[in-house]
């Protein structure tokens, strides 16, 4: 419906205007608000500037705004964008952590909640999902993505574009969201940060695009282009990626942008000759928006003049973006998301909060459970050791958008206050995060011993993970193991519980020998103390389940669920077999699976059962299978379905997930689950399209990606 409008808007603009439209500038922020340097100003008022990024609060955005609509020639707006991850003011789980709750809804809410806190504070659009694959924990942004797998990962993909865009963009409380980063940024080699992607056709259309596709048809309105480069074309200059496959293949409508200055960055590629001849390229490649590099500010006009880049690229780039400012209503109120009484009532909503505790409660996994030494007994006393008990600055994990690390965060010790007397509560911090020193080990040691139980809250700073943070070494930091040895030695036959704040998959194989539980909380959020506790004490029963694989040690990386089988798999009655494909030091598979996490209570599930052995084409074969709560807890499962194509024209994971359903069972209720399957969910890509082949399937459905197949189904 605005097309005309933006064609009539077009009409008369300059080119310098239209350029203006794809530029974006940061602003900054001090003790008194946002800031915005005097030259960013100058080149607001010029026309020369259609996008900010950084800046927020009613005031800082509506100063901008008027500068925009009042002082430009043709008063068109400023989009307003920021990263709201997961969560603006209050602040949930790290996006990891949502993962884990495999709770749809859930995940929903918590970017509608977002949605209203950001619009609240004047901003448009976030740079948010990350709708990355990563399978990397070396990988610092692994803390930012939804895990390891296709599947999972474009179900919540489409849950978080559902969350941020609502179902009208009109309305003053939705955004526009952003899928990041096209494409294969997780894929970098060795986990380091921007590094080098290769991967071939398999990889790159099976696992790494399909959730960037689920949020096109999700109707995402923008893409964020990656740093990296992709089979030797980064991917800012990538034609075949946005050019062919988001536009053409895929019919994205949206506009494009940058990842920050990855136009300039071309040139450091060793792609641009400088940095005029990158801005070329960029926009050859389909990007519309520059985040930060002045490339179109500084050469656009000039290469149209010299008849270097087409006109009509940048009329299509700009009508994107000016359509973008339209459907958000811009035109017809520029102010409409600066409304400060909203403001004042929609931060930090007590609903909010407690929906924050909530996610961090059904994000946290339950890695390990020896002899039910959870949940904890009200009337026992606790220790609570380590160095993220009392924590407030971490809890709310990286990429905290406007999150505040101080005031609003509840620390786990808060969180078990709620639960205990504070005679009941002795504390030591033992160590540091990081660092050597062992000092505090003793008094650690003394509050062990004169409590019933340990709980040590241990992990990494917000900082070791997110950009540019990452690690060779996916062990706990500092002496933080060497704390819990020294704990365990002095109170052998207490129960150890560790609850982990992390933003990655660790290497926990000695904490696994050495703690009786293991809770993997992530970083939960602004309320993570209160959903911690929650969890601890069983109010609420972990339901959470591996997004991501777990390995014994770093040595295993790359390990996910779904690898290949290859041509020498391991017997599995002599898993050490010479000349299979296996370490001689140790097995092959993970420490923790994709898909595990325990319960206080147990799952009990039957055999599966198919509607008919045999499907066609266009048939629908129906899978059931009972569960039954068989332990003494109420809770909830997320049931998995898997399946295996045996035999394929190029060779077919040894599992996929191919659905999942989170169900509530009180103690001793059975309920039946279906899933169908239909040809169309089997497909998968090879000689430039997406087939499907007749032959014969495995299929599962368990509470885990841990099991051996049992049965089978044909596709004739
Ligand atoms: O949105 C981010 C992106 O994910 C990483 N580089 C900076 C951008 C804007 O802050």
């Amino acid at each position: 419906p605005f097309d005309a409008k933006v064609d009539s808007l077009m009409d008369i603009m300059t080119l310098q205007e239209k350029i203006g439209q794809t530029i974006m500038y940061s602003g900054g922020w001090s003790v008194t608000g946002p800031t915005v340097s005097s030259n960013n100003k100058k080149f607001i008022k010029e026309g020369n500037i259609g996008a900010m990024l950084n800046v927020y609060s009613v005031k800082g955005t509506r100063d901008l705004q008027k500068m925009a609509v009042e002082e430009t020639r043709l008063g068109i707006p400023l989009l307003f964008g920021y990263d709201v991850i997961h969560g603006f003011r209050t602040i949930f789980p790290i996006n990891l952590g949502l993962a884990a709750s495999w709770d749809l809804e859930d995940i929903e809410k918590g970017s509608r909640i977002a949605a209203e806190e950001a619009s609240a504070e004047g901003i448009h659009w976030t740079f948010a999902p990350m709708v990355d694959i990563g399978r990397d924990p070396r990988w610092g942004r692994i803390s930012e993505g939804a895990g390891e797998d296709v599947y999972l990962g474009s179900e919540i993909a489409k849950a978080y574009v559902k969350g941020f865009q609502g179902d009208d963009l009109s309305k003053h409380n939705t955004i526009l969201a952003c899928a990041k980063h096209f494409v294969g940024y997780g894929a970098a080699q060795a986990g380091r940060d921007y590094h080098t992607v290769n991967m071939g056709d398999d990889e790159l259309r099976n696992v790494y695009l399909p959730p960037f596709k689920a949020t096109v048809n999700a109707g995402v309105e923008t893409f964020m282009t990656a740093f990296n480069e992709l089979n030797g074309v980064p991917a800012t200059g990538n034609k075949f990626i946005f050019r062919d496959i988001l536009r053409n293949e895929w019919g994205f409508n949206g506009f494009v942008v940058t990842d920050y200055t990855a136009i300039n960055e071309l040139v450091e590629h060793g792609f641009a000759k400088d940095e005029k001849h990158a801005t070329k390229l960029a926009i050859d490649a389909g990007i519309d928006m520059d985040m930060m590099s002045s490339a179109n500010r500084l050469y656009l006009e000039e290469l149209v003049n010299e008849g270097q880049v087409n006109i009509a690229l940048i009329n299509d780039a700009c009508r994107r973006i000016l359509l973008a400012k339209y459907k958000l209503g811009l035109f017809d109120d520029p102010y409409r998301y600066c409304d400060e009484q909203r403001e004042k009532e929609v931060i930090y909503k007590p609903e909010f909060l407690e929906a924050a505790r909530q996610s961090a409660a059904m994000s946290s996994v339950l890695l390990k459970n020896d002899d039910k030494a959870l949940p904890l007994d009200k009337n026992q006393t606790i220790a609570l050791i380590g160095p993220l008990v009392k924590d407030k600055e971490n809890i709310i994990g990286n990429w905290a958008a406007a999150g505040d690390r101080k005031g609003k965060a509840i620390s786990v010790y808060q969180g078990i206050q709620e639960y205990l007397d504070d005679s009941k509560i002795k504390y030591a911090k033992g160590c540091d995060i990081e660092g050597d020193d062992e000092s505090a080990f003793k008094k650690a040691i003394r509050v062990a011993k004169r409590a019933d139980k340990v709980v040590m809250v241990l992990g990494e700073d917000y900082d070791m993970s997110g950009e540019a943070a990452s690690r060779t070494n996916i062990g706990l930091p500092g002496r933080q193991t060497d704390l819990i040895r020294a704990i365990r030695k002095a109170v052998p036959n207490k129960k150890i519980i560790v609850v982990l704040m992390n933003g990655r998959p660790l290497d926990l194989s000695e904490e696994d020998t050495l703690a009786d539980a293991i809770l993997e909380t992530w970083f939960p959020g602004s309320s993570g103390g209160y959903g911690v506790a929650d969890v601890l004490f069983g109010t609420y029963n972990p339901s959470g389940k591996l997004p991501v694989t777990f390995p014994r040690t770093l040595g295993q990386v790359p390990i996910y669920y779904n690898m290949k089988n290859t041509g020498r798999p391991i017997p599995p009655e002599n898993p050490k077999e010479d000349y299979k494909s296996n370490y001689i030091d140790i097995p092959n598979t993970p420490l923790y699976p994709f898909g595990h996490g325990l319960s206080y209570t147990t799952f009990e599930y039957s055999d599966i059962e198919l509607s008919t052995n045999k499907i066609g084409f266009t048939d629908t074969l129906t899978a059931s299978v009972k569960i039954k709560n068989t332990g003494d807890y109420d809770g909830y499962e997320v049931v998995q379905l898997y399946i295996h194509d045996k035999v394929g024209s190029i060779t077919r994971p040894i599992k996929e997930l191919k659905g999942f359903e989170k169900i509530f069972l009180k103690k001793g209720e059975s309920k039946e689950v279906r899933f169908s399957l239909t040809a169309e969910d089997l497909k998968f890509y090879n000689n430039k399209e997406f087939t499907v082949e007749q032959g014969e399937f495995e299929i599962s459905i368990k509470g885990t990606s841990d099991f051996n197949f049992e049965q089978t189904f044909i596709l004739e």
